[in-house]
């Protein structure tokens, strides 16, 4: 399999995953300084079922607010349109992939408990650093692993050898994928969020979450929360994205986000605090 052939097809093969258009919409309207809380209520308001889940999430313990949210308006009003924009891109990406059949040999439950671990400790890790956007920190995190499911859904067999190389011969999903491929999910997961548009932070952080020495400086912050964070996840046995063993981290990471072992050992006594909002956004969106 050539690596050029895939890029290929997930930039031109229409089968293949796209979001609804709702979502363009939804990110072109929280751009625009003009729009109201009642403008993005209205775009999504069109989705009913990502409006449920947001009005869900509002109301659970993943956001603690005391007062009822019973309305998208109020929703948007809370929460803030960064949120709700990437409450909007998690249930779409849900909804896409729930459509595709899954296979015997990928645990697509593990995979998204993983998913959403890696986007609530980012969320974490950015707020406590005071990264500006601990939005896309999340949305980053959650869709770093998504070329794994794209692999899983659209080349059934050659993923399912992938797989098989993991457990018979011990290695690493992306260095399976490598030789089955010729290319990680790594990289396909930027080539998809390229496709659907997104903006280049959420392209290039997921693209070189395993080779943070090709992230463009200006992104490289993302990626390395990401980094840390998957790791983080591993560790505790959140969910799963397919491997057992657990990689060294980039020495990159200490040096962008500027933190010690000291650090990293109080992000990891924080996890536990974590748990129950990574279950919770979990039972909602799926
Ligand atoms: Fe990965
Ligand atoms: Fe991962």
């Amino acid at each position: 399999m050539d690596k050029h052939e895939i890029q290929y097809a997930i930039m031109n093969v229409e089968e293949f995953p796209t979001l609804p258009v709702i979502i363009t919409k939804v990110i072109a309207v929280c751009e625009n300084e003009e729009s109201s809380a009642e403008d993005l209520a209205k775009v999504i308001s069109f989705d009913q079922s990502i409006t449920s889940r947001i009005i869900k999430l509002a109301n659970s313990a993943y956001f603690g607010y005391l007062r009822k949210v019973n309305t998208l308006t109020k929703a948007v009003t809370i929460l803030g349109f960064e949120t709700i924009k990437s409450l909007s891109i998690s249930a779409s990406v849900f909804d896409t992939f729930k459509k595709i059949k899954s296979n015997y040999y990928f645990d697509r439950c593990q995979f998204w408990i993983h998913s959403i671990g890696v986007g609530v400790i980012s969320k974490m890790i950015a707020r406590k650093l005071n990264y500006n956007d601990i939005e896309v920190a999340f949305l980053n995190g959650l869709l770093h692993d998504i070329g794994k499911l794209f692999f899983e859904s659209y080349y059934v067999t050659q993923y399912e050898s992938v797989m098989k190389e993991v457990t018979v011969n011990r290695l690493f999903v992306k260095e399976a994928e490598e030789m089955v491929f010729g290319v990680m999910h790594s990289e396909v997961g930027g080539w998809l969020a390229n496709r659907w548009k997104f903006h280049p932070e959420l392209v290039y952080p997921i693209q070189y979450h395993h080779h943070l020495d090709k992230c463009p400086e200006e992104y490289l912050t993302l990626g390395c929360i990401v980094q840390l964070a998957d790791r983080i996840c591993r560790e505790h046995h959140i969910g799963s994205g397919g491997d057992s063993l657990i990689p060294e981290l980039d020495p990159l990471v200490y040096k962008t986000l500027n933190i010690t072992d000291a650090d990293i050992k109080e992000f990891r006594e924080s996890v536990d605090k974590e748990k129950e909002n990574i279950f919770t956004f979990m039972a909602i969106m799926d």
